[in-house]
């Protein structure tokens, strides 16, 4: 879109009468064409050097929203961005607006499925001179999510990785030591939505809820199994038995014949479920719950069963015999 179609394109969208100053014509179209042509070169004549914006979650500077635009048009290459309304009072802006586009890279870990994504929002801005100092974003985030077909519960956390918000205050290596000191089964994550069976070894397993039976697992976004395991409707999790180490380092690879090393049925609703797990269950999937570079599945146990097997232990990067455990005993504990 050229400058000229920008301005005609506000000049139209904005009620007639709308009485806005030249300043505020001039920010609006610079603002979409940031968005809508991707110049994020403007945004430096736009935005205060500690411009600041502001989500629910969230919060970016101007690099991090510079980024944040051209990384949504890497995936949505013919972005638009409408603004329906805008009211000017004093120092401030506030516009509604509405962005559409076609996905056709990855984004947020969805496959480039030539959706068409849509997401209305508004955004009030606080000018300082001829640029804006700050913004506060609201948009309908569960709705953008829906258009781009995400089977969607409820949508509560961040999905951005980028931003204040998101940056840690522990240091990297003090929260690997602190998630080492937690002890937990493993267990196989397994989806045939696409027709294919997918699985992927996942230790990010509880339980939520006896009554109704709900659990969740968390999975990364950069998962190969991730897209089918958004596109399904049900997902099987074997919990391994002591004697399937073997099996958890192959489901802890890519490797494409993943299936190949282990035997597997179907469950009741065509998930596949392993051989030899000392547990195994059929879930439907209920809710999403995405989080920055994961995403926490929660679902409804449909189906279980289970064996007299010990099950396998992961513990500080290394397996162990859930059969072979020592009870604890008041004297091992520090200060007793
Ligand atoms: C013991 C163990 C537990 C794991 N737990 C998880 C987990 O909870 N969530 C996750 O996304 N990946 C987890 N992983 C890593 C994945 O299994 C691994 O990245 C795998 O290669 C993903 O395969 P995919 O990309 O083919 O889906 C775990 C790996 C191991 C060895």
């Amino acid at each position: 879109m050229t400058g000229a179609e920008s301005e005609a394109m506000i000049a139209t969208a904005l009620p007639a009468g709308h009485d806005l100053s030249p300043r505020a014509r001039r920010i609006v179209q610079l603002v979409q064409r940031a968005w809508g042509e991707g110049r994020v070169d403007l945004l430096d004549e736009l935005l205060t050097e500690d411009f600041v914006r502001s989500g629910r979650s969230s919060q970016m500077s101007r690099t991090d929203l510079k980024a944040s635009i051209l990384d949504m048009r890497r995936a949505f290459p013919d972005l638009t961005m409408a603004v329906d309304r805008a009211v000017e009072l004093g120092d401030e802006l506030a516009i509604s607006w509405r962005s559409t586009g076609t996905l056709m890279d990855t984004y947020l870990g969805l496959p480039p499925t030539g959706r068409q994504f849509s997401v209305s929002g508004a955004t009030f801005s606080k000018l300082r001179g001829e640029q804006i100092e700050s913004e506060w974003v609201v948009y309908d985030r569960r709705g953008g999510y829906v258009s781009l077909g995400v089977p969607l519960g409820t949508v509560t956390a961040s999905t951005r990785s980028r931003g204040t918000a998101d940056r840690i205050g522990v240091e990297p290596e003090t929260l690997r030591a602190l998630h080492r000191k937690l002890v937990t089964g493993v267990t196989v994550v397994t989806t045939d939505a696409s027709g294919e069976p997918r699985g992927l070894a996942v230790n990010a397993f509880s339980s939520v809820s006896l009554e109704p039976p709900l659990i969740l697992i968390c999975v990364q976004k950069n998962s190969s199994t991730y897209s089918h395991l958004l596109a399904a409707s049900h997902f099987g999790v074997s919990i391994l038995s002591a004697g399937q180490m073997e099996v958890a380092n192959v489901f802890a690879t890519k490797r494409p014949d993943k299936f190949a090393h282990v035997g597997w049925r179907r469950g009741p609703h065509g998930s596949p479920l392993l051989n030899g797990a000392c547990a195994r269950m059929e879930v439907e999937l209920q809710d999403t719950l995405h989080a920055s570079t994961h995403t926490i599945f929660i679902g409804k146990v449909m189906f279980a069963d289970h064996s007299e097997a010990a099950p396998l232990v992961y513990s500080q990067g290394a397996f162990f015999d859930g059969g072979a455990l020592r009870p604890a005993s008041v004297t091992d504990a520090p200060g007793s």
